[in-house]
């Protein structure tokens, strides 16, 4: 951990919004006004345009940010193959997609000098990422800052939830600082390091390769509630002019590719656009829920959504489990037994989930694919099924959910792992039959 990236994180300044044309110059004058690329850019600077999403999808979908940088982008030596690590990518194959309830304790303490890159563990996914469909689960552990060296993925968009120890994103567009209780989210394609902020970090990653995350539509909820979009944070623009070697990751269909630029690529001294880096408190996450009966569908969770070319139907949905008011009368308050057509993997924050006694613990995770049976063990059934119902307040717990329309397939290392728990299906034993005809 560096004294450094922890004041610089007190002292970030950020844009607020989602989904904006946000525009930032680190020097004033640096952003050409009323054209994207004049026959000269300011300062000497070359302009670049960054595209998230083809030139021609609708103004909804459309994502691309024009970046005023020191050297082009294209100014690179080859790239090469490097080893991946434990990082993989779909298609999903080195194991079975298993319909059993999977449930993993934290990944074991990394080794020392592990940063955020090394740190990366792929759990497993679903999709293809060369046909930007589908989806990745990623854990990351580390005690290291990156140093001149900085990583992009051109496959998919990353949702960084951090689970401990802070983190300072250095992007192409400026600074970021994400804590446990923030999500963190890096677009396709923009470089990024990561320092720490504390002594390590751990923490939870999904890669979308598909549509770039949005807010859902609110329906009958109306013009506001779930998360705010002003309550999404952008960087302003920084930039670093260091001439010295600086390695660049790229992972691309599924591997890693490495090149050694002669400066730093973080050099984007303005920008303007909407492909940008944010982040999010979901703290701030305005929680609704039933104020009558019944648990709702946990849909009403949902943060970001990446839809799909059919409506309704979400490629990945991020949902959270955030503190909240259970008031239903006459009604079994935690989540409900289900089987699912979509497949859910969940995470803790912090604290506990009250769907679950115990097992299940900040830093792990588990996996409920399609058409799993699950819902609340033994012991929650029991309680809440005798509980007085009077107004409860659920605030001992923040978990979340990546929820995505196809089965998820564990990778080698998560379905042998030493860390996946044998006897999961036990917390679903001793439910008894109370049935009386
Ligand atoms: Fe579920």
């Amino acid at each position: 951990m560096s004294e450094q990236a922890r004041k610089t994180a007190e002292a970030l300044e950020y844009l607020t919004g989602f989904g904006n044309e946000h525009s930032s110059e680190a020097v004033p004058g640096a952003l050409p006004i009323g054209r994207n690329s004049p026959q000269r850019a300011p300062l000497g600077l070359y302009a670049e345009q960054l595209s998230g999403s083809a030139f021609t999808e609708p103004r909804t979908h459309n994502r691309r940010s024009w970046l005023y940088r020191i050297r082009p982008s294209a100014a690179h030596p080859p790239f090469t193959r490097i080893d991946n690590g434990a990082l993989r990518s779909a298609p999903f194959t080195e194991s079975a997609a298993d319909p059993n309830r999977l449930r993993w304790n934290p990944l074991p303490d990394p080794a020392p000098g592990t940063d955020f890159l090394s740190g990366l563990w792929t759990l497993g996914g679903n999709g293809d990422a060369a046909q930007r469909a589908g989806m990745a689960i990623h854990l990351y552990a580390a005690n290291a800052d990156m140093t001149d060296r900085v990583f992009s993925d051109s496959d998919g968009e990353l949702l960084i939830v951090p689970e401990r120890g802070g983190l300072l994103l250095r992007t192409e567009l400026g600074l970021l600082a994400a804590r446990p209780g923030d999500m963190a989210l890096i677009p396709r394609g923009v470089r990024f390091r990561v320092e720490l902020l504390d002594a390590d970090a751990r923490g939870y990653i999904c890669e979308n390769y598909g549509q770039p995350f949005e807010l859902p539509n609110l329906g009958p909820i109306g013009a506001n509630g779930l998360a705010a979009a002003r309550d999404f944070q952008a960087p302003v623009a920084a930039y670093e002019d260091t001439e010295r070697p600086t390695e660049v990751i790229n992972k691309f269909c599924g591997n890693l590719w490495s090149a050694t630029y002669d400066h730093s690529p973080l050099d984007v001294v303005a920008w303007h656009g909407s492909h940008v880096p944010y982040v999010y408190d979901m703290r701030r996450f305005n929680v609704l829920g039933s104020i009558s009966y019944d648990h709702p569908d946990p849909s009403i969770f949902t943060v970001l959504t990446s839809p799909s070319d059919t409506p309704g139907l979400a490629g990945v949905d991020f949902v959270v489990f955030a503190p909240r008011w259970l008031v239903g009368e006459d009604t079994f308050r935690p989540p409900y037994f289900h089987r699912n057509v979509m497949s859910e993997y969940m995470g803790l924050i912090e604290g506990a989930y009250d769907a679950k006694a115990e097992g299940f613990v900040p830093g792990g995770g588990s996996l409920h694919n399609m058409m799993s049976a699950h819902g609340p063990d033994h012991e929650t059934f029991e309680r809440a099924s005798a509980a007085e119902l009077k107004p409860q307040k659920i605030d001992d717990g923040l978990a979340f959910m990546f929820e995505t329309r196809w089965p998820i397939t564990a990778t080698a290392q998560a379905a042998g792992a030493d860390h996946l728990q044998r006897g999961y299906d036990d917390v679903w034993q001793g439910l008894q039959r109370h049935f009386r005809a």
